[in-house]
Parts: structure tokens; C-alpha cells; sequence
């Protein structure tokens, strides 16, 4: 076990994204779609546009396209959702999520069009006590409009994007900066209007990122004071960028950031993500169920990926498709499907739920229908004997030592493939 986790803590691979090579699961490859039988389900949403593509940015957007091609996405998606809400109306839903891309880039009638159609479907739909929608933004793609509509709608949480406040790496990586006025000022209007969570995304480990601009990113929250802060350590696996910073480093920066936000008042343990001023572990609900509860999930949308118990699938657009092409399908269907053994389902969660700084022994025990610290027995001796993690209640999280290889640990739980 020393060896193989020796050789794990080399690699740059290692983070929270499963598979580690998308070849590893070809041999899964199904011509079927993944079916839901579950009861509780969560709903993912993706609206692939954005007003200038971030060179940093991994998640799949184009730009945002002209008029008829964006009335046709929301036509599409619309679509979708409801075809396949037609055929599992007994779910109960515990999450719904809008992102992106850039989902209030949307023009304000496609975005009306989608939260009136979504409204509706919640009023018929039976929804868990925690049910808490989300929204994606950034500080140029929203205004008071907007807000009251997205409000008006239900939703009571939007995550805004700010990464860093360094001016020279925006630019660099095409994307705006938005001034302090306007970001205090569209905290504000949230306020005034109904939103009850703002959320804000950090990065660290991004080219040339110094204390200084971590300590501005810090100043930022303190000034805005929002609900909650996500961190996003850079990745880049689908970037196939190869200068990356080392695992040291980026602790270091992981650990002041968690510092400071500990400071303002920000609730988070040790190897967290995601702090917020609330008990509620600084996410959406359909964040928290897809990764703390192992809750399956259900992707609309360009790209969108779902989960079900019997495996993952991903829409059209994953693998570099134009917009064009897509739309001319004239449903976002499924382009590639995997139908899991329990091992690869247990890897998948492990690795989810490992960008919250824990995964749960019972949830384990749900997936592989055997008891994981027999199972695992090798793995958790020597994790533990290393004091590289701890269990607490039935939970297993990382130690401050062992967070520095966090994708090496959770490798452990992954099916051998050297
Ligand atoms: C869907 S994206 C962006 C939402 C919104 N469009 C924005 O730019 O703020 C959600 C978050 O992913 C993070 N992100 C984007 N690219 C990343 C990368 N290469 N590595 C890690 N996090 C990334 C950013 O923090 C971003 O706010
Ligand atoms: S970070 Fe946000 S705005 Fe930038 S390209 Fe990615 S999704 Fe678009």
C-alpha cells in the first residue's frame, strides 16, 4: 500500500475528477441510456453560453450565439425536461441547479421562458423539505431584472463567479474584471430582492497566483460578506495544460484561504470546498445530495452529465460537437452512456464526495453491499496508521497531512488498473 501510494502522490492527475482517463471506462460503454428507477432525484441544467470564454475554463460553453439559436437551446431544453419528467412524475426532486457556462447571460425572455416553465413543473412536483434551487452567474450577465425574476421564481441562491481580483491574469485569460462598486452593488440588489444565499467561486493554483492576490480575494469577501465561498483548486485534466503547480503549494494556498475564511467567520472543516456562514455546508441542495447523499442525478442541456445507480452518462456537446450540430439534433440527447459495476460506482462517489473532504462508510456500504472497512481493510490501516486520515461517526475525512495528497488518498478506493 506505501508503494502504490508512493507512486499515487506523483501523479497530477489525481483530484476529484472520475474517471482519471476517460478510456478507463470504454470497456463499460453502453448503446443504452442509463435508466432512473430511484425515488429521490436532483436536476441539473446546463446552459452552455458565455459572453467571452475564460482561457482557464473547463466546463463546456460556447459563445453566446445569435437570438434564433438561443430561442431554439431553450426550446430544446424545455423539451427535454419535460419528456423525461413525463416519464418519472412519481420522483421526488431534492435539487435543481442552473449552471454553466453562464446561465443569466441568457437574453431576460429565454430566461423567463425556462424559470416559468420550471415553476410550473415544481408546482406539480413533489419536492424533499431540503429542496433548495441554485443559479449560476457572473457580475456582467445580471441585473435587478433579472434578479426579481430569478427571485420571483423560487430560486433563493445564486453562485457568482469571481475567481480572482488579479487584474493582469483576467485579462490574460479573456475575461472581465468586475469593480468592487458593482459587485457590492449587485450583492445589494440580492439582497433587496429576495435572494437568500450568495455564493461566491475562488480560485488558487492558477499561473503566477501570490499571496497578494490571495490576500485581495480575502479583502473582496470581506467587503461583500456573501452567505457563501466555494474554493476551486485550478484543474486541469481536460485543459491538458502541463505546468501545474505542486501539491505543496497548492496546500499552502488551500490553507490560507481556508485560514482567512475561518477568520471572516465561514464555517468549513479541514479539506472543504465549500464554507458558509450557515450550517449547511455551503452548497445548493442539489450539491449537497448529488455529493455528500449520493443522490442520482439527471443532466438536461448540452454536455450535462447524469448519474443513475446503474451508471453515468453524457449529453451531445461532451465531445467538442458544435452548437450548430447539436441543436440540428433537435433533443440533447445521450452521446455516450457507461452502465458501471458497483467498484466504478464506488470510485465515482468517493471522488465526488471527496471535494467535500469526506466520504461516508455507509454510503460505501450502500454502493459495493459489503462492509468497506473490510473491503478496505488494507487502505484504512495504512491511512490511518499514517495519520493521513480520520473517522468520525461512520464519516472518513482528510487530516491536514493527509489533504496535501487528497487525489492520492482517494486513489486508494479506485479499481487497480496498473
Ligand atoms: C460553471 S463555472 C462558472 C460560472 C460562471 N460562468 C463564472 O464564470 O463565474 C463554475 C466555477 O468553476 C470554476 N472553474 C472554471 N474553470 C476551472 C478550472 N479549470 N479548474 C477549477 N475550477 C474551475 C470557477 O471557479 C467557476 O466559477
Ligand atoms: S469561467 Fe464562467 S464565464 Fe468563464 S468561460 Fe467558464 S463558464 Fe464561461
Amino acid at each position: 500500500m506505501k508503494e502504490l501510494f508512493e507512486k499515487r502522490i506523483k501523479s497530477d492527475k489525481l483530484n476529484t475528477s472520475y474517471p482519471v482517463d476517460k478510456e478507463d471506462w470504454s470497456r463499460y460503454r453502453s448503446e443504452r441510456d442509463i435508466k432512473f428507477n430511484e425515488k429521490e432525484i436532483c436536476y441539473y441544467i446546463h446552459i452552455p453560453f458565455c459572453m467571452s470564454k475564460c482561457k482557464f475554463c473547463e466546463y463546456v460553453k460556447y459563445i453566446k450565439p445569435k437570438r434564433e439559436l438561443e430561442d431554439k437551446y431553450i426550446e430544446i431544453l424545455i423539451k427535454d425536461i419535460q419528456d423525461f419528467y413525463n416519464n418519472h412524475k412519481d420522483c421526488i426532486l431534492k435539487g435543481l441547479d442552473i449552471g454553466g457556462g453562464t446561465p443569466t447571460c441568457l437574453e431576460y425572455d429565454n430566461l423567463k421562458k425556462l424559470l416559468d416553465f420550471l415553476a410550473n413543473l415544481l408546482s406539480k412536483t413533489s419536492i424533499s423539505a431540503d429542496f433548495e434551487p441554485s443559479i449560476e452567474s457572473t457580475f456582467f450577465t445580471i441585473d435587478e431584472e433579472k434578479i426579481k425574476l430569478i427571485a420571483q421564481n423560487g430560486f433563493k441562491r445564486i453562485s457568482f463567479g469571481l475567481q480572482t481580483v488579479n487584474k493582469k491574469f483576467l485579462k490574460k485569460n479573456s475575461r472581465p474584471n468586475p469593480t468592487l462598486e458593482r459587485m457590492k452593488q449587485v450583492l445589494l440588489q440580492c439582497k433587496e430582492n429576495g435572494i437568500e444565499k450568495v455564493n461566491i467561486d475562488l480560485m488558487y493554483g492558477l499561473e503566477n497566483q501570490s499571496r497578494n492576490d490571495l490576500e485581495a480575494a480575502i479583502k473582496t469577501i470581506s467587503i461583500l460578506k456573501p452567505q457563501q465561498v466555494t474554493l476551486y483548486e485550478f484543474r486541469t485534466n481536460i485543459l491538458k495544460i502541463s505546468e501545474y503547480k505542486s501539491k505543496k503549494q497548492l496546500f499552502k494556498e488551500y490553507y490560507y484561504l481556508f485560514k482567512q475564511l475561518t477568520k471572516l467567520g465561514y464555517k468549513g472543516i479541514f479539506g472543504q470546498n465549500t464554507f458558509s456562514i450557515y450550517d449547511d455546508l455551503g452548497l445548493s441542495s442539489y450539491i449537497r445530495n448529488r455529493m455528500i447523499n449520493n443522490i442520482s442525478y439527471k443532466g438536461f442541456g448540452i454536455s450535462a452529465q447524469s448519474k443513475s445507480k446503474e451508471g453515468i452518462s453524457y449529453n451531445i456537446g461532451k465531445g467538442g460537437a458544435s452548437l450548430e450540430e447539436c441543436l440540428e439534433k433537435g433533443s440533447f440527447g445521450v452521446e455516450d452512456s457507461y452502465i458501471l459495476p458497483k467498484s466504478e460506482m464506488l470510485a465515482k462517489y468517493i471522488a465526488i464526495s471527496g471535494y467535500c473532504g469526506r466520504f461516508s462508510l455507509r454510503i460505501m456500504q450502500d454502493i459495493i453491499n459489503q462492509n468497506p472497512l473490510e473491503l478496505f481493510k488494507e487502505q484504512f490501516d495504512f491511512l490511518l496508521s499514517k495519520k493521513l486520515i480520520e473517522i468520525k461517526d461512520g464519516v472518513v475525512f482528510f487530516t491536514r497531512k493527509g489533504f496535501v495528497h487528497y487525489g492520492a488518498i482517494l486513489s486508494l478506493f479506485y479499481p487497480t488498473r496498473e
